[in-house]
């Protein structure tokens, strides 16, 4: 039978609690499958690093590498924690995952369920997915400070835009749309940003002449925020860089009933390394460790992770159980285990 070797990477805060719940629905989704998962556990993150100064060690990538897959709850501290300055332990870890393996694609849908409460008076129909570029724009880490903590002080983050990098995720999202609603919408700001807009622009027409039954459109990232939130039912699929990608995702999963909804994979399409699957939200240490996040978003993500992986009859498990939990939601809270063993007894059931 297929083993499929994954690294579990539960992390900080809430990550723990969310990826216990994951892990439930995983394993009642694969239990009558014939398929088996190694798991290999790695603790690391902000407690890992307070604990030994370790953030990603050589070690802990090679390890994760030859991994089939990669499932993340999320890693960080509370924001601006002074013992964690210099860790980075978003730059050092998550990003230092994205970016040593290659997750060019970072893949984030939105699907609003008509039970779910958001705060949108009436959105009608909304199901779109993001697909955004993972490895560069203002997110490569390139550029400095010069004449730091002086009133002259000049701090420069590059925004890194190849032909290569745009081509490959924009590919991504024109067959994406031919197998959805046919329509991909490039968001960016080139009125200002004239040269990777620029880039973008040219590479999105260059490519939808191969795409001829794909209609393609362009919007600037700031009135994409106005359309997302009162016309969202216009998008299909979303193309955007690195950063514009970052900020619209959380506007997606705030309009289609919340951040604990939102999942997420940082695709490496060609398959030379391994995928890695996370909700799009973080450590939230306003909640951790009293059982009040939502894992859906965690579980989501196991259902991506499902179908790149080619199980894609268990993940359509792992969508309808989500979906059925999320229909039959009254309001009432639940612990965070409550909601994971709901979706994980639909399964088994
Ligand atoms: P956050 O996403 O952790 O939290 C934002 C808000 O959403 C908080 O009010 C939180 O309680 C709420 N929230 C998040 N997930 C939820 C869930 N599953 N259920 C219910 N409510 C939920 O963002 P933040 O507070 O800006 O960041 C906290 C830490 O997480 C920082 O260190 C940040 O860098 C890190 N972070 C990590 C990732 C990741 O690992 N992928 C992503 C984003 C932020
Ligand atoms: C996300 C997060 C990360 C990002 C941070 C924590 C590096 O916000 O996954 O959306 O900006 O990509
Ligand atoms: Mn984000």
């Amino acid at each position: 039978s297929r083993v499929v070797k994954l690294a579990v990477i539960p992390g900080d805060g809430i990550g723990p609690e969310v990826i216990a719940e994951a892990e439930k629905v995983l394993d009642a989704a694969t239990a009558a499958s014939g398929v088996q998962f190694a798991k290999t556990r790695l603790s690391l993150g902000a407690d890992r690093f307070l604990a030994t100064g370790d953030v990603l060690t050589d070690e802990d990538l090679q390890t994760i590498a030859a991994q089939d897959a990669i499932l993340l709850g999320a890693v960080g501290g509370v924001p601006n924690d002074p013992r964690l300055k210099n860790a980075n332990i978003e730059r050092g870890l998550l990003l230092g995952l994205r970016f040593a393996l290659d997750h060019c694609v970072n893949l984030r849908p939105s699907k609003l369920f008509p039970s779910v409460p958001g705060p949108l008076a009436s959105p009608g129909e909304v199901d779109f997915v993001v697909v955004r570029e993972g490895t560069e724009g203002a997110y490569v880490g390139n550029g400095g400070v010069l004449r730091p903590g002086t009133p002259h002080e000049i701090a420069n983050e590059l925004s890194v835009n190849t032909a290569y990098g745009a081509e490959r995720v924009v590919r991504y999202a024109f067959d994406l749309a031919q197998k959805r609603r046919h329509k991909l919408t490039l968001v960016h700001k080139t009125n200002v940003l004239v040269n990777a807009g620029g880039l973008w622009s040219r590479i999105v027409g260059e490519v939808a002449g191969e795409y001829p039954d794909v209609a393609t459109d362009y919007m600037h990232i700031d009135a994409a925020m106005i359309h997302m939130v009162d016309s969202p039912s216009r998008f299909d699929v979303i193309v955007t860089d690195n950063l514009f990608g970052d900020i619209l995702t959380d506007l997606a999963g705030a309009i289609t009933g919340g951040i604990g909804l939102a999942a997420s994979g940082n695709l490496n399409p060609a398959g030379e390394f391994p995928s890695m699957f996370e909700p799009v939200h973080g450590s939230a240490p306003d909640i951790a460790g009293r059982q009040k996040a939502d894992p859906t978003a965690a579980i989501g993500s196991v259902a991506l992770m499902l179908d790149h992986l080619g199980l894609t009859a268990e993940s359509e498990r792992v969508t309808q159980a989500i979906e059925a939990d999320i229909a039959e939601r009254t309001g009432a809270p639940r612990t965070t285990a409550e909601i994971g063993t709901a979706i994980a007894s639909r399964i088994s059931a």
